[in-house]
């Protein structure tokens, strides 16, 4: 605070000194009660400083709540004395800078570093929690990092940070606490609740309710362990902790039942080589919109005591230590307007119309908003200045209005009173707002999507000609499609003699689709292709899926309790429809699937001498299949196909590991059995290698389901 007493607001007379000491009060009270002043940290400090400069002139008219020596006078708050300084880190912010930086360390300690260890940059606040004979003592966060703030009110509060250690060590725990995505929902719902407004973010909610006391409500929050520090009397502790590796120092933590990365996807590592560290780094940084955690670096040290001894520290940060920044994927913007869009099956879904921000290395303009209620429970307005999170290729959300930047003049959102697309009624009965004509509402884009590639594949089936056919009355649903008669097309505008013909057999051909087509381009809510396919392989026919009850459904891999019911539900719903496909002679069984065993079979021990082991079984993706060769494996496809293969669509690849018996998944990870990698496959390929995961080309793949595939290729 010193050193910049030039720029202090100029306070003329006792009115202005005393509008200035409510002012500040004001300030510095909503900032510990949410974490969100009026009044931005520069605006505060200028106010504070004319404060100061007034009350040293007129000793005698200091008012009682002044702020000045509570903030600025370091008695009251801010004031426990850190054992160990708290210190910050040093950044890079590319690979070479970071090469700079490990080649400087090893000069320096005169060797190689012997081993790097390699962890997420939480992105938190700081703090230290002291345990006196393994009990929680003291909350501290870094403040200055020479001394802190005493936060102990929040103990109880943070999940990871026991009141009670497994060991009675005394050690200081130094950490991150945040709040992971869902703390930070529930946290703006209680707020928002209690008429506060929402945090802007996950870090500003943490900061916030991290210095809040007496509040009526308690929202929770997590801590990260990253180091463990020995105290004035932490007796022969001290000794084993000085001489252990960084690694071990967070599994010792753990060992104590306190929370640290260790137990997430991008858990600590320990690393010989640059390379290796460099590969974690984009690793780590691939997996970040994954996270249920904000991070906003990696973090990498020199693993062995003897190198860090070595490097020593600076007086802001450890050189055994550097922060490899990652690119910010928040940013406020201005919020525009709300679109509202019906989807196929008539959800009346808004979006948000941004001013468009760079972030991440692209430009955003739009954002998901869920749903009407998730609106009104966020408070967002029209001319709100909006937190916009984006990550990878995770769709943009919009995370929290910035309540204290509003002006008064942002207006309410409107919310739709017919339907946008048709202007029927709205069924607002659930959160999801939906046109009461349902897929009615979108029956051409309903008809299409089920004439589509991935489902009844029916080849010069546009848009187009599905409008023609709606508008002449010839279509209410797809199963009309098969109905349809030469003459009737022949009657419409553009359509000549051979493309009718040319129609009528796509038509015809695709009652030969499989009935897992066929179940998709029924476009039952949550069961896209993938979902369809398990569904149709699991039933193996469309009476057993009719007749299946939630319970049943269940037992389908990927299928819980909530989708179940409203799969059941919706099918009860699509009944007429389902009725007059079969009618139509649509296929309604999946090929190479053996129905699952009936009721009150299941325990019969083989009894029933049909189904083998696998069916019914706990995956469910190959319920009711008979053995393949890719039974039981988990396959992910990447990269461009060749040879056999070349002219598999994606889906249809997927198809084709399902029919062999497997599970198909589009993203690598510890259950991954095989990795089919084509030309150019990327960050998947360096995840399998990484994670151990078994790689195959597509011709020796290819042989491998050989008697799978499909026979026009
Ligand atoms: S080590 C002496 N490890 O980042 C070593 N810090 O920008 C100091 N942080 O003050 C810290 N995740 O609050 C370390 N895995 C991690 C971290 C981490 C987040 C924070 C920490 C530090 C700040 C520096």
């Amino acid at each position: 605070m010193e050193g910049m007493t030039n720029s202090a607001v100029a306070l003329a007379d006792t009115a202005a000194y005393a509008a200035a000491v409510e002012e500040a009060s004001r300030a510095a009270a909503a900032y510990y009660a949410t974490g969100e002043s009026a009044l931005d940290d520069d605006a505060y400090d200028r106010l504070a400083r004319g404060i100061a400069a007034y009350e040293e002139a007129h000793p005698q008219e200091v008012l009682a709540d002044s702020p000045t020596g509570k903030v600025a006078g370091g008695t009251a708050v801010g004031d426990v004395p850190h054992t160990v300084p708290m210190l910050s880190l040093d950044n890079v912010f590319s690979a070479e800078q970071f090469a700079t930086w490990t080649a400087s360390l090893e000069r320096r300690i005169g060797r190689p570093v012997a081993a790097w260890s390699v962890e997420p940059k939480l992105d938190g606040l700081a703090v230290a929690a002291r345990y006196r004979e393994g009990r929680l003592e003291r909350l501290i966060t870094r403040g200055d990092g020479t001394a802190g703030e005493d936060v102990s009110h929040a103990i109880g509060t943070v999940v990871g940070l026991p009141a009670e250690l497994a060991e009675p060590v005394t050690i200081e725990l130094r950490g991150e606490i945040l709040m992971t995505a869902e703390q930070f929902e529930r946290a703006n719902t209680a707020r928002t609740a209690h008429g506060g407004a929402p945090f802007a973010n996950a870090r500003n909610g943490a900061a916030g309710t991290l210095r809040a006391k007496d509040r009526a409500y308690t929202v929770e929050m997590t801590f990260f362990a990253y180091g463990v520090v020995a105290l004035p009397d932490s007796g022969e502790t001290a000794t084993a902790l000085a001489e252990l590796p960084h690694g071990e120092t967070l599994t010792y933590a753990a060992g104590l039942g306190v929370h640290t990365a260790g137990e997430t996807v991008v858990a600590p590592r320990t690393l010989a080589t640059v390379e290796e560290v460099q590969a974690r780094i984009e690793e780590i940084a691939s997996l970040r919109a994954s996270l249920s955690f904000g991070i906003d670096g990696i973090v990498i040290k020199a693993d062995l005591a003897a190198d860090r001894r070595d490097a020593g520290s600076g007086s802001r940060a450890p050189r055994w230590a550097i922060a490899y920044k990652l690119p910010a994927v928040e940013k406020v913007t201005r919020l525009l307007g709300v679109e509202w869009n019906v989807g196929r099956t008539g959800i009346i879904a808004p979006r948000a119309v941004l001013e468009p921000v760079e972030i991440d290395g692209s430009t955003v303009g739009y954002a998901t908003l869920h749903n009407p209620a998730d609106i009104t429970r966020r408070d967002l307005r029209v001319g709100d200045h909006v937190m916009v999170y984006k990550a990878g290729d995770i769709i943009p959300r919009i995370e929290a209005p910035v309540a204290h930047l509003r002006t008064g003049e942002e207006q309410p959102i409107a919310f739709p009173e017919s339907c946008p697309q048709c202007g029927s009624e709205i069924d607002t009965s659930e959160q999801r707002w939906r046109c009461v004509r349902g897929r009615d509402c979108r029956l051409v884009a309903s008809v299409s999507y089920a004439a589509g590639r991935d489902q009844l594949d029916i080849e010069g089936l546009g848009a187009t000609r599905v409008v023609q056919l709606v508008d002449a009355g010839l279509v209410k649903d797809f199963a009309d499609l098969f109905a349809l008669e030469r003459e009737q097309l022949l009657a419409l505008e553009r359509m000549g003699e051979t493309s009718t013909d040319n129609l009528l057999t796509a038509i015809d051909a695709a009652r030969r689709q499989p009935l897992s087509r066929v179940f998709c381009a029924l476009g039952v809510r949550g069961t896209g292709r993938s979902m369809s396919r398990r569904i149709a392989r699991y039933f193996a026919d469309m009476d057993r899926i009719r007749a299946a009850d939630a319970e049943a459904l269940q037992r389908v891999d990927g299928i819980g309790k909530e989708k179940a019911a409203a799969v059941v539900a919706e099918l009860v719903e699509l009944a007429p429809l389902i009725d007059k496909l079969v009618a139509a002679g649509l296929t309604m069984t999946e090929p190479g699937a053996t129905p699952p065993p009936e009721p009150g079979e299941e325990g019969a021990e083989g009894a029933d001498g049909t189904a083998d082991g696998a069916a019914g079984g706990e995956t469910g993706s190959a319920g009711g299949a008979d053995a393949g060769p890719l039974d039981g494996m988990t396959v992910v496809v990447t990269g461009a196909m060749t040879g056999a293969l070349e002219k598999l669509s994606r889906n249809q690849m997927n198809e084709l590991i399902e029919r062999a018996g497997g599970r198909s998944s589009s993203s690598v990870s510890k259950r991954t059995t095989l990795l089919v990698a084509g030309e150019k496959a990327g960050s998947k390929r360096a995840k399998a290698e990484d994670l151990g995961v078994r790689i195959s080309g597509p011709e020796e793949f290819a042989a491998l389901v050989a008697a799978f595939l499909p026979d026009a290729v």
